[in-house]
Formats: structure tokens, C-alpha cells, sequence
């Protein structure tokens, strides 16, 4: 990536999108869009412009579209739930312009991504608010070539205590050496009991003419930007890799139960493509 990631623009844009314009939300991020900057707030800030130029783009990929809303959403639930039982730490890997907090502040929040991408960010919330929140703690970090473990014990996150990690739109961006060290280093940095909630996509034999589609739509779109895709995962290896750093499976839901989960007493039809997953893991205790 040479510049700030375009695909967490993007994200944030359909984040934004959706609560402007689907009712009710299934995710109330009212910070997205003041996160983005210009053309893209405006455009999602006017309504005439928003049907004009955002609506005829989300409708080439609205099943992705709703999937970003989603795997937010399924984060926050299960975030608010272990920030109920005691966890203050939350560390979001590759975070883009994840806006949860901004929007809360009962938790330290460790936020790691490329250099550049945190950079714009930085740039974006001091801009609006004047200065960072105090519980907010930007980490910049390459996944590929920097040590995850070096990165939070080096900005106070503590190793004794439960903690709350997710990993939203970026493992398939990765190389599968980054993924796996980036496994093995939370699995070193993180208490026992400690969470990770992350999205992975699976391998392109696996998915439907529809869906393979979309997909080829998406990685044509990362590959201009400088983000191919790189890592598809199985259930299988996902399972096998995650085990193997010490961490149990919780649930891994497949599209379908999503589904189930999210959209199921909704009446506007959104839908999401049959080769996500949504993955929630703990670390195993030592004793
Ligand atoms: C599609 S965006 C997802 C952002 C956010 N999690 C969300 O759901 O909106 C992918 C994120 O992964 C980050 N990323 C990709 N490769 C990375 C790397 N090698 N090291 C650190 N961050 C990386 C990008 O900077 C970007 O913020």
C-alpha cells in the first residue's frame, strides 16, 4: 500500500451510506461520515447527491455493502457484552475509520493500521475535534514487516488483562505469513479469556457464479487502489491455524446464519455474499 487505504475509505462510506439511508440501521455509526473527507462526506451528505452518484455504485455491490455494516455490528454486540463483564481493553487491528471510539469511551482503545492509513485518520479526528480522545491510542504498524507484540506492550496495553480484539476487512488483505504472525503475536500478548472477533472470505472454488462475480468486482477494485486480495481461508484452515495459536473456536457463522441472525425480520431485502464468515475466538487458559 503506497498511500492511505482506499478500501477503508470505501468502508466507512457504506457504513455511512447505510445509516443514512436504511431504516432502522443495523449499525448507528453517525461518525463515518464526518470521518471521511471531502468529495466523498459531501457526496454522502446531500441527499440529491447521494442517489445520484453513491446509491448507482452501492447497487453493483450491495451484498458487500451490507456485509461491512454487518461485521460492525456483530463487533459491537459482542464488544458491549465483554465490556459489560469488565474488559477496559479493546485493540482493533487494521482499523481504518472504525469510529467506535469516537462514539464510546468506557474502554482504552488501541487502534493498529499501516502508518499512512492512521496518519490521514489522525489527521481527520484532529481536525473535527481538536485533539485525540485520551482513551484512543493510535498504534501505526505494518502487519507485514512490524511486530504486533512490540507494538502494544511498547503503548501501555497490558498482557495480564482480558482484552477484546477484532480484525474487520483485513485479514484477506494480508499475506498468509503476516496473518499467521499476527496470530502468534496476539496469542503471546493476550491474558487467557481474551476475545477476537474477525471476518475472513473463502476460497473462490467454494463460491456460487453470483458470488464469484462480486468477488472479481471487489479484488479488480482493491488491485487499482494498490489492496489485492491475498488470503482466502477455508473453515478448515481457519480452525486449523487459530488452534494451533492457542485460541478455541466460539463460532464461526456461516452467511446463512448471519442471515439468520441479522437480517432475517428485516423488509428491504438487503442480503450478503454466501463466501463471508464472521469468526469469534478466545484464548485458551494456560492452566
Ligand atoms: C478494508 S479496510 C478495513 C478497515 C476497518 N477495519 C473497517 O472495517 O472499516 C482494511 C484495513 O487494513 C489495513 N491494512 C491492510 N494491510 C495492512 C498491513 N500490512 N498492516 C497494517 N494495516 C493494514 C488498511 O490500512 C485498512 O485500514
Amino acid at each position: 500500500m503506497k498511500s492511505h487505504s482506499k478500501t477503508a475509505q470505501f468502508a466507512a462510506a457504506h457504513r455511512a451510506y447505510h445509516f443514512k439511508s436504511c431504516f432502522p440501521p443495523i449499525l448507528d455509526d453517525d461518525a463515518a461520515e464526518w470521518l471521511l473527507s471531502s468529495p466523498l462526506s459531501t457526496i454522502l451528505n446531500v441527499a440529491l447527491l447521494r442517489w445520484l452518484f453513491w446509491r448507482p455504485l452501492v447497487a453493483k455491490v450491495k451484498p458487500i455493502s451490507t456485509f461491512i455494516v454487518i461485521r460492525s455490528r456483530y463487533t459491537e454486540d459482542n464488544l458491549r457484552y465483554f465490556i459489560s463483564n469488565g474488559c477496559r481493553q479493546y485493540v482493533i487491528l487494521g482499523a481504518g475509520l472504525d469510529s467506535w471510539a469516537l462514539r464510546h469511551d468506557d474502554a482504552a482503545v488501541f487502534e493498529l493500521d499501516h502508518p499512512e492509513t492512521q496518519q490521514w485518520k489522525k489527521k481527520r479526528i484532529r481536525s473535527r475535534l481538536g485533539s485525540l480522545p485520551s482513551h484512543l491510542i493510535l498504534i501505526p504498524v505494518n502487519f507485514e514487516t512490524e511486530s504486533v507484540t512490540d507494538a502494544l506492550i511498547g503503548h501501555g496495553f497490558d498482557p495480564l488483562s482480558s482484552a477484546f480484539l477484532s480484525c474487520l476487512g483485513t485479514i484477506c488483505y494480508l499475506s498468509y505469513e503476516a496473518l499467521k504472525k499476527t496470530f502468534a503475536a496476539l496469542s503471546e500478548v493476550c491474558a487467557s479469556d481474551s476475545r477476537v472477533v474477525f471476518d475472513y472470505f473463502q476460497p473462490k472454488s467454494s463460491m456460487s457464479s453470483p458470488d464469484l462475480q462480486l468477488f472479481e468486482l471487489l479484488d479488480a477494485g482493491g488491485r487499482r487502489r494498490g489492496e489485492p486480495i491475498n488470503t482466502l481461508l477455508s473453515t478448515e484452515d481457519t480452525a486449523r491455524l487459530l488452534n494451533s495459536f492457542g485460541f478455541r473456536i466460539i463460532e464461526d457463522l456461516s452467511a446463512h446464519e448471519i442471515t439468520e441472525r441479522y437480517l432475517s425480520q428485516r423488509k428491504d431485502g438487503l442480503n450478503i455474499p454466501g463466501f463471508v464468515r464472521l469468526c469469534c475466538v478466545e484464548k485458551w487458559s494456560d492452566n
